[in-house]
Order: C-alpha cells, then sequence, then structure tokens
C-alpha cells in the first residue's frame, strides 16, 4: 500500500548528476520538501541496456512513491530516455494512476529553437540517450527546421562520479568529444548538454569551445518547467508538502556521497544509505 498523505517531490538519478537540476529547481521553488534518490552503487547508467536501464529506474520511482512522493522527476536522460515512457505508460496506470513520473528531455527540447541562429544544433549525452535518438525525436516534432547532431561522452560521467572533472585529465576527454561534435556539423551554434552530470565539466567544455557558442545546462529549464507544471495542476500541487526540506538517499556509501555532493551544492549533506530492489 503506498501513502496516500500528502508528500515530498523525487528528484532521481543515477548517481550525482540529478543534483544539478535539483540545486536549480530548490532555487526557483525553495517552499516544496524534496527527497534525493541517487543509485550511485549501480551508476553510470550511460551505456546499460534498455531493460537494465528501465528496471534500475522503475525501481527507484517505487522506492521514492513508497517513500511518500506522488510526483517524481527524472532528473537523468538517459533514464527519461529508455524508462520514462514505460513507466508512464504501462507502470503507472497499475502502480497509480494518480502518481506522476516527469522527465527532463522534453523541458529542454521545448525551449532550444529560441537560443540558435544557424539552426544547427549539438547534443551531448550518455551513450544511452545519444543512441535512442530521443533528443532528435522531441525536437523535430517541436522544429522540423533544426538540424540535430549527437556526440555520446561515455567518460564524461565517470570523471563526475569520480571526481575528476576539475582535473587536467579531463581536459582531454572533453576536447576530444567536442572535436569529434563540431567536425560532424562545424555550423553548430548551440549545444545541450543532455546528461545532467556535464554542467559539472562546464567550465571545461566553454575553454574548448568559440566564446559565442551556446551552452545549455537543463537545470533550470527544467526547473521552470515543474513550476509552470505544478501551477497548472493545483491537484498535484496539493499532494507536494511545502516545508523547504531536502533529505538525500543513496544506494553507496552515506560518507562518499556526504563529500562530493556538499561539493557540488556548497552545503552540509547528511545523506542515508538505501537498498533498492525490486518492491
Ligand atoms: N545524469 C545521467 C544523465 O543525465 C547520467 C547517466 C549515467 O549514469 O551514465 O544521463
Amino acid at each position: 500500500m503506498l501513502p496516500t498523505v500528502a508528500g515530498p517531490i523525487g528528484i532521481f538519478d543515477s548517481g550525482y548528476g540529478g543534483l544539478t537540476v535539483l540545486s536549480a529547481i530548490k532555487s526557483l521553488l525553495p517552499q516544496y520538501d524534496y527527497l534525493y534518490l541517487g543509485d550511485n552503487a549501480r551508476a553510470p547508467y550511460g551505456s546499460r541496456s534498455f531493460d537494465t536501464v528501465y528496471q534500475f529506474t522503475r525501481e527507484a520511482v517505487e522506492w521514492l512513491f513508497s517513500s511518500g512522493c506522488h510526483l517524481v522527476i527524472l532528473a537523468c536522460n538517459t533514464a527519461s530516455a529508455k524508462a520514462l515512457r514505460t513507466i508512464q505508460q504501462r507502470d503507472l496506470p497499475t502502480i497509480d494512476p494518480e502518481r506522476r513520473v516527469l522527465g527532463v528531455i522534453r523541458p529542454t527540447t521545448e525551449r532550444v529553437a529560441e537560443l540558435t541562429n544557424s539552426g544547427h544544433i549539438g547534443v551531448l549525452g550518455t551513450e544511452g540517450t545519444i543512441q535512442s535518438r530521443s533528443y532528435e525525436i522531441e525536437i523535430y516534432k517541436l522544429h522540423p527546421q533544426l538540424t540535430i547532431s549527437g556526440e555520446a561522452c561515455p567518460m564524461w560521467v565517470p570523471l563526475v562520479e569520480n571526481r575528476e572533472y576539475d582535473k587536467p585529465g579531463a581536459d582531454y576527454f572533453v576536447r576530444q568529444h567536442l572535436e569529434q561534435l563540431m567536425a560532424k556539423d562545424p555550423q553548430i551554434d548551440t549545444i545541450i548538454l543532455g546528461c545532467t552530470h556535464y554542467p559539472l565539466l562546464l567550465d571545461k567544455i566553454r575553454q574548448h569551445l568559440p566564446a559565442d557558442t551556446n551552452v545549455i545546462t537543463q537545470g533550470s529549464y527544467v526547473a521552470e518547467s515543474l513550476k509552470d507544471y505544478l501551477s497548472r495542476h493545483q491537484e498535484m500541487d496539493a499532494k507536494c508538502t511545502k516545508g523547504g526540506t531536502v533529505h538525500y538517499y543513496t544506494t553507496d556509501a552515506s560518507d562518499k556521497f556526504n563529500q562530493l555532493a556538499s561539493i557540488f551544492l556548497r552545503e552540509k549533506v547528511d545523506a542515508r544509505q538505501i537498498k533498492l530492489e525490486k518492491l
């Protein structure tokens, strides 16, 4: 039986990346309570199969629901690309048709056209996100005139998860993938960081791009889209408690999570370790 009383908004990622989204959401909507879950023990998700990403994400969503969340944001592009639709269309009607799971791809694609002059967009993401072609599919639905090129950057999430994102060694992998992306389409003037871990590499990414290239991080777009969603869905807003708290959970050791999460968020984080399994 799932709890029926109002609860926090759940924010899920494979690891630390979703903290970049949580941070933007918290600053736009500080009044709500949040429950952040990082599946650090099983990150990265990016190179895993469709079935595995779906299974892991479903377990996380069920855990967040059973912890009192009525609304869950998949702050992970890989999970949004590979699991969101199945969870929304197949699972929610049987788990609880009144609960909602939202992703991060749609809010980003809705805004991209306003930034580009050339009409040529680059998307950087995990292998799973790029292979799914989710960004092309979503952007073409709204803006068929745009030209989209994708580049998978399989080393970038491990650089973040292993705290190497600001070390000199990271430059090699950042430059390599930016050069490969620009070689696919030299007219690209706007690049979507289609992985919530990548904003941690933003300084390095900017160093290797022309100064006038737009680099899109998702946090603020997801936050604005959530605000809009809650204002349009008063019945869901009423199920989200407003106490301004954040509780953190991780599937790996909490001391390790606390250390890195505190650096990312610039505030003390006190996470609890949990085990995710089929409920
Ligand atoms: N933050 C996830 C995303 O946005 C990272 C995926 C991974 O674990 O590889 O795609």
